[in-house]
């Protein structure tokens, strides 16, 4: 086949929260049909960005008394840190609060306007006149005016689903300053969507979109397509609208060129030309993938390319939507603690598990994911350890004491090696259509059948036979051989295992046509690839994300704890105990344990020395709030002054810096 030239993308996770694992089953599924590509010997570049903009992100920086831009930017360092823990094989992870952007934009935009596809109209829409904002309908809420329950948004009623206009609402109240909005008229810029209804019905025809996408989608196609509103009154944070005074571009409509502006930025940095990927002469030469969740998937699958069509770029050769995860067969919930965040995870458990579970359950449709949580800790321990590690473990063995860790210099079993060679064209075929579940059940087929192989000879008690040396090799050398074809088809989904087994096994996991058996190969001593998980470490990861208690837990015991000195409380009320977000970290020269911390009080800065180095990287602290008491004698050192202390509690060997809450703002007293 020759040499496909692809852009792949995932959707924009919205910088107002750290990333969970809905956002990283999007980001998995992307990437191992990226790393399949690339381990195919295809070009497949993967971006991503923040999706930066908009009022909900300009509230949550005003309530953390910051700027939207250093919001932004603590968010993007959490976002690029889970992806690059989660192993996302990203090539770049942009913002669209970029300059990239805003050009792009205004291009797009200047274009739109010049084919007469703009068109503005004056709009009434609700005020807030204490916080001086018009409210989208989320930030209204009064009686519903169908069944009166109290309470509910300006859209919708959660009592008895009915829908409406925010203007029907009975009291309504602004969820932003509590007072009732008024009516206020503005004028707003539209992208003229009925203008391009006959392209986009070939567009839904074009094979680029899932078929139920594109039933949905033709649905709402003939049901009538209206003006799109892409315009915002100030305040609002993104981009002006070029030539209209105080008017944003929407969010959602920089947001899918922001696609177009991270690849901008790792094209100039990487020498790729950017219309290769986005002029529309090129539509049939390169690819364009795009993969989202079900919810979005009228921006992607009509406004994204009527947008494209009329600025006269290329338009997706394919959109790719997955449905939801739920974990425990309901939908994430904070309260009972399912509502996992890609970081609390990875506290307690690897990536490489959920990777595969997640592939274990993925196919190409828009079904919503289960991650049953019992059904993880068995299907994990059972295929990767049970099953694929179990494999070279019990061969590595024998191959060390029987052959100094040198492979036998024949296949024992010339058949079966074709077996799993034969194996190969059904897995690729399912990752290249998203089946992912159907690769993994091929692939563990293969694993039983390795297993089985090795168990009928039972080269455990023929090794009891001095004569028997050659052939337990011989049986050992096949498994390992085994092994790595099927680590070669693993490695799109378990990138780490894969390097690992690479090393052990001293050779490449090249996926070529013709892979070659390793004979009379040396090996290196094996190492444990992977543990098995304990239900313990899942329990620990739901423990970890329920809200903490509304009240303190009643005190069941009056007695301090050994060497505590009792103290008043006028005492303790001496201590000023601030909120801190970590802005900077760095290691001190000329001491091992000490790190430099640059903290955020809310506005102003302090200097602290910590003695946390060996229990923190110093780029894994950054971003993160904790704990500072801040009235503490700044103290001269070697270094510099210390002003304050961190806390940590401090188990033995461990060391945990205690961290607020994340919704409480830096420089908060703690009380
Ligand atoms: O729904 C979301 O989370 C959006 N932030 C996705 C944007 S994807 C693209 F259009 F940028
Ligand atoms: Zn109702």
């Amino acid at each position: 086949m020759p040499r496909r030239r692809i852009l792949v993308t995932s959707a924009l996770p919205y910088a107002n929260a750290p990333l969970h694992l809905g956002h990283i089953l999007e980001a998995v599924q992307t990437d191992i049909w990226v790393r399949f590509q690339r381990a195919r010997g295809h070009e497949c570049h993967y971006v991503c960005a923040d999706d930066a903009h908009g009022t909900a992100i300009m509230l949550k920086a005003e309530e953390r008394s910051i700027s939207p831009e250093a919001h932004i930017a603590e968010i993007h360092r959490s976002h690029q840190q889970d992806l690059r823990h989660f192993l996302i094989a990203l090539d770049h992870y942009h913002s669209t609060h970029s300059d990239e952007n805003r050009q792009l934009c205004t291009q797009i935009y200047r274009r739109l306007k010049a084919n007469g596809h703009i068109i503005s109209r004056r709009i009434t829409q609700a005020f807030d006149e204490k916080k001086g904002l018009f409210l989208a309908d989320r930030f209204i809420k009064g009686r519903c005016p169908q069944c009166g329950a109290p309470d509910q948004y300006g859209d919708h009623c959660e009592q008895c689903g009915a829908t409406y206009a925010p203007t029907d609402l009975q009291n309504p109240v602004s969820v932003l300053s509590g007072t009732p909005p008024i009516n206020r008229e503005s004028e707003h810029y539209f992208f003229d969507l009925p203008q391009l209804a006959d392209f986009l019905r070939d567009w839904l025809t074009s094979g680029s979109l899932q078929t139920e996408v594109a039933n949905k989608l033709r649905e709402w196609l003939e049901a009538g397509l209206h003006p799109w509103d892409i315009s915002r009154d100030a305040p609002y944070f993104g981009f002006a609208i070029p030539g209209a005074p105080d008017k944003f571009f929407y969010v959602w409509l920089d947001a899918p060129i922001g696609y177009m502006a991270s690849f901008q930025n790792l094209a100039e940095r990487n020498g790729l030309k950017f219309d290769d990927f986005w002029a529309q002469e090129n539509q049939e030469k390169t690819e364009l993938f795009h993969f989202i969740g079900k919810d979005i998937i009228n921006f992607h699958g009509l406004f994204w390319p009527a947008m494209l069509h009329s600025a006269g770029l290329r338009t997706p050769s394919g959109i790719f939507a997955h449905g939801f995860v739920t974990v425990d067969g309901t939908k994430m919930s904070k309260s009972r603690g399912t509502f996992i965040n890609a970081a609390t995870w990875l506290q307690h458990l690897g990536p490489e598990p959920l990777r595969y579970y997640y592939a274990a359950k993925l196919g190409p449709g828009v079904e919503d994911i289960d991650l049953c949580l019992q059904d993880f800790v068995v299907r994990v321990n059972a295929d990767l350890v049970g099953k694929l590690i179990n494999i070279a473990s019990r061969c590595a063995g024998f191959v060390a004491k029987l052959g100094n860790n040198r492979l036998s210099a024949a296949l024992a079993d010339p058949a079966l090696w074709q077996a799993a060679l034969a194996a190969g064209d059904s897995i690729a075929a399912h990752y290249e259509n998203r089946e992912y579940a159907k690769a993994m059940r091929t692939i563990m087929r293969q694993a039983d059948a390795a297993n089985e192989y090795i168990a009928a000879r039972q080269p455990w008690k023929l090794a009891k036979q001095p004569d028997h040396a050659a052939e337990v090799l011989a049986i050992c050398s096949m498994g390992l051989n085994l092994f790595r074809v099927l680590m070669i088809y693993l490695q799109p989904v378990l990138p780490d295992m894969a390097a690992k087994s690479a090393a052990f096994l001293q050779s490449d996991l090249n996926w070529t046509d013709d892979i070659e058996p390793l004979l009379d190969h040396p090996i290196a001593p094996f190492k444990p690839l992977m543990r098995r998980i304990e239900q313990a470490q899942v329990e620990a990861v739901i423990a970890a994300s329920k809200p903490p208690p509304d009240t303190p837990a009643p005190a069941n015991h009056t007695a301090p704890e050994p060497h505590s000195e009792i103290i008043e409380l006028a005492d303790f009320s001496k201590i000023d105990l601030r909120v801190a977000r970590i802005l900077e970290a760095s290691s001190v020269a000329g001491a091992d344990k000490l790190l430099r911390l640059k903290l955020d009080l809310g506005g102003k800065t302090r200097t602290v020395f910590a003695g946390i180095k060996t229990h923190y990287r110093p780029e894994d602290l950054i971003g993160r709030h904790t704990v500072l008491v801040a009235n503490l004698k700044p103290r001269k050192m070697r270094f510099g002054t210390s002003e304050g202390m961190v806390l940590c509690a401090a188990d033995g060997e461990n060391l945990h810096l205690l961290e607020p809450h994340a919704d409480a703002s830096p420089g908060s007293r703690i009380a």
